[in-house]
């Protein structure tokens, strides 16, 4: 246990002084979701301007049938990156006799705690956790194989997150990691006018900019760091040619921060970058997609084509 968390601790310090070193001054996302992160971000999934998370819930009611029917019995549901798993339970609910349910998580922790909470309301599903990252070869374990289909399972358009290198090699490797005749259900946010998109991340309450400010406090609390936070504010801005929502922060004054022995300077105006939400248009997801052994099979969107769920199949 503590050998875990030292060994993240030092992943924190290395990112973070690499990731304030370099010329635009980033911080990876993954930092962000620590305890008090994660409670804003849920905060964040309620707020009325943050419209992707009731849309795709409001989707996956809907379209649930058609993928249990799809799925067929028996199967086995591999998620990337579970965290709560709230809308799996609606494929739990529908899915018609699974074998058995594969979370995968980075947080051990976060993984146990959502595994019992399940196991308790689905007393006879088999769940196998798996701790890892969704960017690394994560292989479906032998006790977890069935004779039903694997079914990948990506919602929460994650996959915004990523840039797209990282998302082929995401799809190329879950096409290997699920095997032939598995089929993966893909939560993706689409692209749409700015002014719909500028509040979702710039909520009137200030719950988003806490989550992106609650960063710095982590590393003032775990690395030693001196950042005053009212010296930063919270940016979210729309870069047209990445087609995404960027989460900036921006340094109010010029001003020198310590990080335990370490001294980063900041211009008045300078900012850290600290998460990209890429917005697609479905043509480019399927271009990626079936760039890396997949086939769009279906597609359900929301009246208003604000967010999308497909279905692929291993081609
Ligand atoms: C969890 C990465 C999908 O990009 O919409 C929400 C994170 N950041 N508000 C998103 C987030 C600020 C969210 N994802």
């Amino acid at each position: 246990m503590l050998d875990t968390m030292r060994a993240v601790d030092e992943e924190f310090a290395t990112d973070v002084l690499a990731g304030l070193g370099s010329s635009q001054k980033t911080l990876p996302c993954r930092w962000l979701y620590d305890e008090r992160g994660s409670q804003l971000f849920e905060e964040i999934t309620d707020l009325p301007e943050y419209y992707p998370t009731r849309t795709e819930t409001k989707i996956l009611e809907t379209c649930r049938g058609a993928i249990a029917a799809a799925a067929g019995p028996g199967a086995t549901l591999v998620e990337y990156g579970s965290g709560a798993s709230v809308k799996t339970r609606l494929l739990l609910d529908t899915l018609d006799d699974l074998n058995c349910y594969v979370p995968i998580d980075v947080s051990a922790e976060f993984l146990a705690e959502t595994a019992s909470q399940l196991q308790n309301d689905y007393p006879d599903l088999s769940i196998v956790s798996v701790v890892g990252d969704f960017l690394s070869p994560i292989a479906v374990p032998d006790e977890a194989q069935g004779s039903g289909r694997t079914i990948g399972f990506f919602p929460g358009s994650t996959i915004g997150n990523l840039s797209n290198n990282e998302i082929s090699e995401f799809f190329g490797r879950a096409r290997r990691d699920l095997g032939d005749g598995s089929s993966f259900v893909l939560g993706a946010d689409l692209k749409k006018d700015v002014s719909r998109l500028i509040p979702a991340y710039d909520d009137a309450a200030g719950v988003t900019a806490a989550f992106n400010l609650n960063i710095l406090k982590r590393i003032n609390r775990e690395l030693d760091g001196t950042f005053a936070l009212d010296r930063f504010s919270h940016e979210a801005r729309w870069n047209e040619d990445a087609s995404r929502v960027e989460m900036h922060l921006v340094s109010q004054i010029d001003q020198t921060v310590s990080i335990g022995n370490e001294k980063i300077g900041f211009e008045q105006g300078e900012t850290i970058h600290t998460e990209n939400s890429r917005k697609f248009a479905l043509e480019e997801l399927v271009q990626l997609a079936e760039s890396e052994g997949w086939t769009m099979s279906k597609v359900w969107m929301d009246e208003e084509k604000l967010f999308s769920v497909t279905m692929l199949d291993a081609a």
